[in-house]
C-alpha cells in the first residue's frame, strides 16, 4: 500500500512479529518510473539490501508500457526478484484514466497485448496479476479471465470491488466466487479481512483459493494476522508495534515535516487499535509540531495505560 506498507513499516512489523506475515506486495513502482535511477526512493523500497531482516516482499509493477516493464521486470531479477507483481486494480483516478491499473480493466485487447509482449521476456522470472471485478463494469473480469489463463501467471489477487468503487459499497463475493473458479490459476482473496473470523469465512466458501491478501486491516489491528495464524495477541503488543513505528519514523525520516506527515498517516488507520473514538484521535491530527504530534499520542497511550493499571 502506498505510503504504508513501504520498507520501514514491513521492517518494523518483522522485528515486532518474527514470521507472522509470510508475504508482502511492494507498494506499486511505476513505469514511469523505468529508469531505476529516477524515483528513487520508491525503488530504494525494493533494493535487497534495505529489505534486510523484513518481510519477503514482491515487488508490484503499475503501467502498461511492455518496453518500460520488461526493463524494469529485468532490473529487479537483477536485483535478486524471481516474481514480479502486475498492478491492474489500483482504483486512483489520475491513474485508471489513463488505462493503468483498474483503468485497464475495460480494455482486453490492451491486456492480451501487455502480457504477450511481457511474458515471454521474463526470462525465468514469473508474473503474478493482481486485479479487480473491472473498472465501471463489474463483469469486465469474465472477459479478461480467458485472456489470463493463456498465461503462465503464478496467482491472480481479486479485490471484488470495480475500480470506480474505490473502497466504497460491499465486495462482491458472488462475482469473486464465480471468477475464482474460471481461473485456472492459483488465486488469492483481498478485500475487508477485519477479523480473523472473517478470513474463516472466505477459507470456507471459497476452499480453492490459496492465500488471502491483507491490506488495511494489518493497520487496524496490527496482531490480525498473528490472529489469523493462532496467536492471541494481547492489546499491549499492538501499542508497542505503534511506539516502534514512531521511533522508526522519528530515526528514518529527513525533516520535522515529513516525520509528522509520516506519523499522522499512520494515525489514521491505527488509532483503533487504542480503543478510543475518532473524536479523541483527532486530537493528533490537529497538532501542527513534532513535539506536539508525540505529546498527543503520548498522552493517549499513558491514559490507556492508567485505566488499565
Ligand atoms: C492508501 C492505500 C494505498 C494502496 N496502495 C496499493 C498499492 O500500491 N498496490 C496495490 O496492489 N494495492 C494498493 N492498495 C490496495 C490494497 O492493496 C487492497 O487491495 C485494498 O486496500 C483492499 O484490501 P483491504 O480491505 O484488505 O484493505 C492501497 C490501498 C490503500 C488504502
Amino acid at each position: 500500500m502506498q505510503g504504508l506498507t513501504e520498507v520501514l513499516f514491513r521492517h518494523c512489523y518483522e522485528r515486532c512479529f518474527p514470521h507472522v506475515i509470510d508475504l508482502a506486495v511492494s507498494p506499486f513502482l511505476s513505469l514511469t518510473h523505468g529508469n531505476l535511477t529516477e524515483a528513487r526512493d520508491k525503488v530504494d523500497d525494493v533494493l535487497p539490501e534495505n529489505n534486510v531482516g523484513s518481510i519477503p516482499v514482491v515487488p508490484q509493477i503499475l503501467g502498461r508500457e511492455p518496453d518500460l516493464f520488461v526493463q524494469l521486470a529485468h532490473r529487479l531479477a537483477e536485483l535478486g526478484y524471481r516474481e514480479v507483481n502486475w498492478n491492474i486494480g489500483c482504483p486512483m483516478r489520475r491513474i485508471a484514466g489513463k488505462r493503468r491499473g483498474s483503468g485497464i480493466l475495460p480494455y482486453p485487447d490492451l491486456v492480451r497485448e501487455v502480457l504477450d509482449q511481457v511474458v515471454p521476456q521474463l526470462n525465468g522470472m514469473t508474473l503474478s496479476v493482481k486485479m479487480r471485478l473491472g473498472y465501471h463494469d463489474p463483469d469486465d473480469i469474465f472477459k479478461l479471465i480467458p485472456i489470463l489463463n493463456d498465461y503462465p501467471l503464478a496467482s491472480v489477487t481479486i479485490h471484488p470491488r470495480t475500480g470506480r468503487q474505490q473502497y466504497g459499497g460491499q465486495c462482491d463475493l458472488e462475482r469473486f466466487g464465480q471468477a475464482a473458479a474460471q481461473l485456472r490459476h492459483p488465486v488469492i482473496y483481498n478485500g475487508d479481512i477485519r477479523t480473523a473470523a472473517d478470513y474463516e469465512q472466505i477459507l470456507r466458501r471459497f476452499p480453492s483459493v490459496s492465500d488471502v491478501m491483507i491490506g488495511r486491516g494489518v493497520l487496524y489491528d496490527p496482531l490480525l494476522p498473528l490472529r489469523i495464524k493462532g496467536a492471541s495477541g494481547e492489546p499491549e503488543q499492538a501499542v508497542l508495534f505503534l511506539r516502534a513505528l514512531v521511533d522508526d519514523i522519528l530515526a528514518t525520516l529527513p525533516t520535522e515535516q515529513a516525520k509528522i506527515r509520516k506519523i499522522k498517516e499512520y494515525w489514521c488507520l491505527m488509532w483503533r487499535i487504542t480503543g478510543i473514538s475518532e473524536t479523541a484521535s483527532r486530537t493528533v491530527l490537529h497538532t501542527t509540531t513534532l513535539a506536539e504530534t508525540l505529546a498527543a499520542i503520548e498522552q493517549i497511550l499513558v491514559s490507556l495505560q492508567v485505566i488499565r493499571d
